[in-house]
């Protein structure tokens, strides 16, 4: 099976999360790959050829914001149609402000409202992943992977 993420990072904390998933999704066999937001890739192209799909991203502005970096995507992602996509979510935030990982939530009701179904539960990481957020990662992994 396989899976693409696409990620925006500005100080590397979404880009650790994504590479800790991506090595966990690779030690259960599985394809990866990984698609920096800032290349610009079209939706139609990202949501092509894979079994499973996974966003991630971190979250901007002071009540919480789809960053620049991936904000082209987000905008076109509005009205696609993603029926039969299984696509997950991850983000990193900071709980220090008032929507943690706001965009992880933006883009959840998104991808649901285009029709894609919840691979599984997002997974929201504060900062830096620790341990805890390694095996949530983990876990993710091993959904995408069953
Ligand atoms: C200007 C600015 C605004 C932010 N706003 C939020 C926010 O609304 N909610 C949140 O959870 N984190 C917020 N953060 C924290 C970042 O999302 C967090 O540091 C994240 O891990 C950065 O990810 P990156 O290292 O992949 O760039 C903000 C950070 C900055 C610099």
């Amino acid at each position: 099976m396989s899976t693409k993420i696409i990620y925006t990072s500005a100080t590397g904390n979404t880009k650790e999360a994504v590479e800790i998933l991506q090595e966990a999704l690779e030690d259960l066999g599985q394809d990866v790959e990984v698609i920096d937001a800032e290349d610009g890739v079209e939706v139609d192209e990202f949501f092509d050829g894979a079994d499973n799909y996974v966003i991630a991203s971190w979250s901007d502005g002071a009540n919480g914001e789809v960053p620049g970096g991936i904000v082209d995507f987000y905008d076109d992602l509005d009205g696609a149609d993603l029926s039969g996509k299984k696509v997950a979510v991850i983000g990193t935030g900071d709980t220090s402000y008032p929507h943690f990982c706001a965009a992880v939530d933006f883009f959840e009701k998104l991808v649901t409202d285009d029709g894609a179904e919840l691979a599984a539960p997002s997974v929201k990481i504060e900062l830096a992943p620790d341990d805890d957020a390694i095996a949530r990662l983990k876990d993710l992994a091993k959904t995408l992977a069953a």
